[in-house]
Parts: C-alpha cells; structure tokens; sequence
C-alpha cells in the first residue's frame, strides 16, 4: 500500500490553528495527527477534548488522536464523540490492553497501540490481531522537535517480520523526529504511516515538505 502522512498538529502554530488545519487540507497529507498528553504519562501538557472538537470542525482528513496519558479508557467514548477516527493508547498505560482496544473498536474507532522506545515490539504478538495501528515512538514521547532514535529503524524491521509471519493486518506508525531524510528508509522497511511535526511545520513550506514526502519511492 502507499504509505500515509499524518502531520502532527502539536507542531503546527496554535495562534493560527484554522489556516494550519487548511494548509493540511489541501496538502497531500492523509490524516492529522492529535497528540494528548496529561503532565502525567508524559512530562509535558499539550490539549485536549475541546480543541480536538474544534479541529474536527474544520479537518477535511480523518483524525489520528494520540493519547499519552493514564487511564485512556475512561475517556474513550469522549474522544469518539470529539471526532477522533483512529485512537491510539499506550501499552505502558494500559493494565487491561486487550479490553482496552476491544473497547475503542465498539465505539466505530481504528484502535492503535504505541510502544515507548524501551518496550519490544514482541509485547503485542499475543494482542496482534486486535489492533489497527501499531505506532513505533522514534522519540520518548513528550516533546516535538527531538531527534530521531536509531534503534526504531531494527524495531520497525522487526515489527514488519512478525506483521507478515502472523498474517497480521495492522497498519505501522512511526512517531517523532520523522523528517525527508530518514522517511524514504523507514517506508522501505515496512512503515505504513509517517507522523512528522518539527520537520512540517517549522519548514519554509509545509506544503511542499509533506508532498516530498508522500513522493518518496520505495
Ligand atoms: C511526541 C509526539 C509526536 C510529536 C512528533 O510525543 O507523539 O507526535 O508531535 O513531533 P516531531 O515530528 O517534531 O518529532
Ligand atoms: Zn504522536
């Protein structure tokens, strides 16, 4: 399949959210991507339910929520409501995963699972036909703008091997430092979804940068 780009709002400029959220629209990128964080999971705080509400007023493309907080399951239906198409907890958060997923898809969500970049890509084998999404943290959640860590590059092909020996249909994220040099690479081994922030919004041209993305060749 070709792959998806799905910027990250979190990097985008707050002050001037609706001419963002058309520069997105009208780019070739496939979905926005919403990261929440709690102060508590993470150590950062970013937004929340009702700036994803007035997102959705305006998106044109399907919403990626990526939730870094404890506890997601008690906001599930929230989210859903909020506009959010694809829901993504984390497997460190999450005591009842399993229940967790089954939960998001009732409520008519993709339901997605991301992995910190000290949990193995083997924690979710038992799981592997429950999820849509698996998203690969590139970086320690928390923050735009960090740098690229290597190791994601031997998880991702692990990842894809496992995905192909148990006939999986998940689809594979990569989330944090995410840029034009190393997306072509990433694509090859198996990433289905590319989440980039910094390497978007703070170009020249965020619309330029995202359709040189969605060129890359394999
Ligand atoms: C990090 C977030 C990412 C972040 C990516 O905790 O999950 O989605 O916005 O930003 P960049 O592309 O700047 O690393
Ligand atoms: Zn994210």
């Amino acid at each position: 399949m070709n792959h998806l780009i799905a910027p990250s709002i979190l990097a985008s400029d707050f002050g001037n959210l609706k001419s963002e959220i058309t520069m997105v629209n009208q780019s070739s990128a496939d979905w926005f991507h919403l990261d929440v964080m709690d102060g508590i999971f993470v150590p950062n705080i970013s937004f929340g339910i009702p700036v994803i509400k007035s997102i959705a007023r305006y998106a044109q493309k399907p919403l990626d929520v990526h939730l870094m907080i404890i506890n997601p399951e008690n906001y599930i239906r929230e989210f859903k409501i909020a506009g959010a198409n694809i829901l993504t907890v984390h497997y460190e958060a999450c005591n009842h995963l399993h229940r967790t997923l089954q939960e998001i898809r009732s409520q008519n969500m993709k339901a997605g699972v991301a992995i910190n970049p000290h949990t193995p890509v083997s924690c979710l084998k038992d799981i592997i036909h429950d999820i849509d999404l698996i998203c690969i943290m590139s970086v320690n959640p928390g923050f735009g703008g960090q740098n690229f860590i290597e190791r994601t590059y031997t998880k991702l092909q692990q990842l894809t091997k496992m995905k192909h020996a148990e006939k999986a249909n998940f689809l594979i994220q990569i989330d944090g430092g995410v840029n034009n040099e190393n997306s072509k690479k990433l694509i090859k081994l198996g990433a289905n979804v590319l989440v980039a922030g910094s390497s978007v919004f703070k170009s020249k041209d965020p619309t330029h940068t995202i359709q040189l993305m969605k060129n890359q060749a394999i």
